[in-house]
Parts: C-alpha cells; structure tokens; sequence
C-alpha cells in the first residue's frame, strides 16, 4: 500500500475561478501530486500545493526532450459524486509513452493512488456546468543534471488538474498539409510526449497565417494518406459510414476516438479503419458525399470541421444539425459521463 504525504495548501483559489466557464488549462486547482524516480524506484510521493518548482538549467528534459503527457478528465455525475472516463486507457498509454521514450514505467498503484487522492484533496474543482469537466494532467520529465545526450537516470512524475471548457468554441477551418509532417512511422507519433506538440507549432502557424485553424497531417513519406488533424484524430462520415484512418505508429490511439467508434458501431453504424488517400477524400467530397467531418480528443472531445483545403481547392462540410451523427455520439458522451445514459461498457471509474 502506498503512502502519500499530504501538504495542504494554507488558502483555496477556488474562489477566483469561474468555474461555470472555465478556459481550458488557464488555472490549476490547489494541489498537485509529485514523485521521484531515483536508484531505481519511485520514491518520494507527495501531495503538495500547486507552485513552482526548483530545477538545474542542465536538467536533460530541457535540452532533449524526455518528456511525456497524458490528458484525461473528471466529471462532476448528476448525484453529486465524481467520476473519471476511462483513465485505465490513459494509464496504458501513459507508460506506452513512457516506454518509447526510454523512461521508468508508473506503477498502476502509484497512478492511482496519487490521481484518486488528489482528486479527493481537490474535489471542489471539478466543475459541474454542462459542458466542463476537472482535465487531468499527469506527466513525467528527465531531471538528470548533464550536457552530455543520455537517457537519463532520474525522473520527476507528477500530476496536475485545471477546470476546463469547451476547447474549441465553434466548427474549424482544416488544411491538409502535404509540406510539413508532424511524425512519421516509426517515429513517436503513437506516444504523447511533448516534442510531437512542439514540432507542430510551425506549420499550425503557418495554416493560422493562411486563415486556417488546424492542419490535417498527412503521412510522412509520400503525404498520400490522412493520419490525424492537429492535436486529434479524425473522422468523416463518408457515404453514411464512419471512417477513421488505422491506427499505426504514427497516430495516436485516442482515447475519445476508441469511445467514439464503440457508440457508433452500437447503434450499427458501419465503421472502417482504414487508410484514407486525401484523393480519395477528396473524390467523396467532389460527389457531395461527406455528410460531416469531425476531430475526437480528451480536450476536444468531438469538435466538427467546416473547412478543408487541398491543395488550391476548399471544401466545405455540412452544418452539423442535431441529428448529425457526432453532435448525437457528444452528447451521449457527456450523459454517460454524468450518469445519465446508463454506462454500458463500464467507461465511468467513480471515486
Ligand atoms: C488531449 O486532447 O488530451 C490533448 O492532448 C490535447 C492537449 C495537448 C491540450
């Protein structure tokens, strides 16, 4: 059984946030959860208030990256009591990350045990508006002190929680970027550590520039094939089917996106995994046979598209309606969440 040490904050910032409309990832809540790994074990595991923290400018993680991330949320249930979606998937890919990274695996116990008690420490800070959720943030770095590129010896784990709101507020505008790749197979597209994010920035901002809000990446080795759309993964309802690129080493294998693929394949909707050439997209587009096109991700969630480019020609995507196909797999989402559609694969983890 794992012990944590406890260091209660002396005041709440509770009061300062709005928590019936929170921006996503602006404030954290009052504590955070910390551990160590050094000689080869986790050692150390605290519940602190949420502050800075002391480093070395030589620390590893700063020079080379060793740095991986999960993203997963709270829900505050319609009886009052919390629950967290699926955070089983989250703890696999986390050390599927960490794995990739060359970094120490997290014990299951030590995962959630730190995620539950500070959750319990810091439950007042899950929101319950429509909508909102407490994101969860655990995440590992290299705090070895060396110049020298090495895997390093030494880790920091910790976890941090921020109210959240919607991510995006309304349909986006995509460019399918044949120039610049986001990862390619073989690479540590499949893991969420942070150089992916970072690497992307570049051509997000140049789509910005171009009056769009997100890319749609294509494969690195001949941008022939749709792989995900900036910090999700994509769908796109093609002729009444629902048809997601496969996973492969490249993608990320969403947590949203598995959740999204269950709803639909339950209420018989056709689902296919499969590679999706942008020609071919783009013929279904020409034939008007793209009813609705969507990204999925714990921040997310589902966001639909309204735009895509490719190459000089726009395409636009039908409103969503309610009857559409994701607006529906949203909101089933949220009612299972907060226990108000029955939970039949067992997605909601209640503390
Ligand atoms: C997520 O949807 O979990 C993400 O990782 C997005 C995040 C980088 C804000």
């Amino acid at each position: 059984m794992i012990e944590i040490a406890k260091y209660h904050s002396d005041i709440s910032r509770i009061s300062s946030v709005d928590l019936s409309n929170p921006e996503f990832g602006k404030e954290c809540s009052d504590h955070m959860f910390s551990a160590y790994f050094e000689n080869n074990s986790w050692v150390q595991p605290e519940i602190i208030p949420f502050g800075t923290i002391e480093f070395l400018p030589s620390m590893l993680t700063l020079h080379y990256g060793q740095s991986v991330f999960e993203g997963m949320k709270a829900f505050k249930m319609h009886d009052g009591r919390i629950s967290i979606f699926r955070p089983e998937l989250h703890y696999e890919r986390f050390n599927r990350s960490l794995e990739r990274m060359c970094m120490p695996l997290v014990p299951k116990e030590l995962f959630f045990t730190a995620l539950i008690e500070l959750l319990t420490i810091d439950q007042a800070w899950v929101p319950s508006a429509s909508g909102t959720s407490l994101y969860i943030r655990p995440f590992c770095f290299a705090t070895e002190s060396r110049l020298k590129i090495k895997i390093s010896d030494s880790y920091r784990f910790m976890i941090l929680m921020s109210p959240a709101g919607k991510y995006f507020g309304k349909p986006f505008r995509l460019k399918v970027e044949t120039e610049y790749t986001r990862t390619a197979e073989g690479g540590t597209g499949y893991a969420k550590c942070s150089g992916n994010y970072g690497s992307s920035f570049y051509p997000v901002k140049h789509a910005i520039e171009q009056g769009f809000d997100q890319v749609l990446w294509t494969d690195a080795k001949e941008h022939k094939y749709i792989d995900e759309a900036g910090m999700m993964n994509i769908m796109f309802m093609l002729d009444g089917k629902l048809v997601t690129p496969a996973l492969n080493s490249a993608i990320l294998a969403g947590v949203t996106r598995d959740s999204v693929l269950t709803i639909a394949k339950d209420q018989g909707i056709i689902v296919e995994e499969r590679k999706i050439a942008v020609e071919e997209l783009r013929s279904f587009l020409e034939s008007g046979k793209v009813s609705e096109v969507f990204g999925t991700g714990t921040a997310a969630v589902v966001a639909p598209v309204k735009l895509i480019r490719i190459g000089d020609a726009d395409y636009e995507i039908p409103e969503p309606s309610e009857n559409s196909f994701h607006s529906k797999a949203y909101s089933l989402l949220n009612d299972i969440r907060t226990g108000i559609s029955p939970d039949p694969h067992g997605w909601n983890f209640i503390i």
